[in-house]
């Protein structure tokens, strides 16, 4: 990075002393926006294309412009592109790169256009993208969700509310839970993806340019849906980066939550799972401990993107139209958020199929906290007693058996008709584990062959 030449920086007449050094250095935001350089030169070179096509530049001056940009594209790829904050950003770098390189034609390139619609498209394009990575890493950890609920569609552990023994469930049914709320993030983005798929390129500064530009036209090279309908909009917005914030921090409050699960169920405690050595840690003084650092990690990254989002709707919330230059503020937000959530998708994909159930250690838990008291109170229901009446026997019995220290199914027949005489010797098949899931037999229940239904039906939506 060269900070040499203010003298180079793009001049203006209106000015009468140049940027004073530590100004330049302050308001410049090459350091971090020339990761938009790929973007940058594809909006330039269908800009130019656009500009030739309506005889604003010569086919000539296209054909040097379009050359010159790709031969600073591979420059920059190979870190051999000296980036100057004399330069400011990674617009005016490029732009002044260009015109070294091929003379007069570079000076053109700029014609009907403006850094305040430029920027407005490269981070668009540059998100589109990214979304697009965000997508897939998010199926791929759905995928993983699927071949675990697969695996343990049979494994029964102790549902939980309040963090309080409820009702058993089946392990494979917990991951699909997680499965649902994945897609609903996967459907999230696409859906922000439809609102910044349009093309903000001919607002110029703000109102527009005067030259004949064909916006439908550099909207189909750019793979934009349509050209945006208002100059000033296009140039002020950044709802879309706000969406996308919002999007990134539910996404990152679920993989939160389930880093909670997975650490609690991994503590000596609960001993429910054992993650696989590679993605924990030991610890400098402890010889015993196994840390589950990358779920903690991901937990503690969601601080930043929910961080982010804020940041970025501060950031809006005081701006009159139309472009200001708070808005260079959109980028480190945006560029932190990504590389986190992608980070923290890949990591989560690769961890979940090292996840070993202890099956043994669930079922002695779904045992302990009278998890089948719902059924022992729907199969008096079955027997014609009201459902109110019911969780009062039932009640009853749990109290006798906490007093005991003994689980429903561990009572004997003649106990259990001490509560009721309804009780017949059928109830011992309702008080197992496995009565208690397959009980619960009809589309979003626990029973496992809800679950391996419910696989089938999430394989076939996210195939689609
Ligand atoms: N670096 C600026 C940004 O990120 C580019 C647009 C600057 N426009 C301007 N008129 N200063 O927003």
């Amino acid at each position: 990075m060269s900070d040499n030449s203010a003298s180079a920086k793009l001049s203006s007449a209106r000015l009468s002393a140049p940027t004073d050094a530590f100004v330049e250095a302050f308001t410049a935001s090459v350091e971090f926006d020339q990761r938009l350089y790929r973007h940058d030169i594809e909006g330039s070179i269908a800009h130019a294309t656009m500009l030739a096509k309506q005889g604003i530049l010569s086919e000539a001056e296209r054909d040097a412009i379009i050359q010159g940009l790709e031969q600073i594209r591979e420059r920059i790829a190979a870190s051999e592109f000296d980036w100057s904050i004399a330069q400011e950003d990674v617009h005016m770098n490029i732009e002044a790169a260009l015109t070294a390189e091929i003379g007069d034609a570079g000076k053109k390139l700029h014609t009907g256009r403006s850094r305040n619609d430029q920027i407005a498209t490269d981070i668009r394009l540059w998100l589109r993208d990214e979304i697009e990575v965000i997508r897939d890493g998010i199926l791929r950890l759905q995928q993983a969700l699927l071949d675990l609920a697969e695996r343990e569609a049979e494994t029964i552990l102790p549902g939980f509310t309040h963090l309080q023994t409820a009702q058993p469930i089946t392990f494979g049914h917990h991951m699909m839970a997680w499965f649902e709320m994945l897609e609903r993030d996967r459907e999230r983005f696409a859906d922000c993806n439809r609102r910044l798929n349009v093309m903000p390129l001919g607002a110029a500064a703000l109102a527009g340019t005067s030259y004949p530009i064909d916006r439908h036209y550099t909207a189909d090279l750019l793979g934009f849906e349509r050209p945006s309908e208002n100059s000033l909009d296009s140039v002020s917005d950044r709802d879309f980066a706000i969406e996308f914030s919002a999007d990134a921090s539910i996404l990152m409050m679920h993989l939160s939550r389930f880093s909670e699960e997975l650490i609690i169920w991994s503590s000596a405690q609960f001993a429910f799972i054992e993650l696989s050595d590679s993605f924990c840690t030991g610890s400098s003084i402890m010889p015993q401990k196994k840390n589950p650092d990358v779920p903690e990690l991901i937990r503690g990254k969601s601080g930043r993107i929910f961080g982010h989002l804020i940041g970025l709707l501060t950031l809006m919330k005081g701006q009159p139209l139309a472009y200001n230059k708070d808005n260079q503020e959109d980028k480190e937000p945006l560029f932190d958020t990504v590389d986190n959530l992608q980070g923290s998708l890949k990591v989560f994909a690769e961890m979940m199929p090292g996840v070993t159930c202890r099956k043994q250690n669930m079922r002695e838990a779904a045992m302990k906290g009278f998890a089948t008291a719902t059924d022992l109170a729907d199969y008096l229901v079955g027997k014609g007693m009201a459902f109110r009446d019911a969780h009062d026997v039932v009640g009853r019995a749990v109290a006798f058996g906490v007093a005991e220290g003994r689980d429903l199914s561990a009572m004997s027949l003649e106990e259990l008709q001490g509560f009721s005489a309804d009780i017949e010797e059928d109830v011992f098949k309702v008080l197992t584990l496995e009565g208690s899931v397959a009980a619960r037999n009809h589309i979003g229940g626990t029973a496992p062959s809800q679950v391996r239904a419910a696989i089938g039906r999430a394989r076939e939506r996210i195939n689609q």
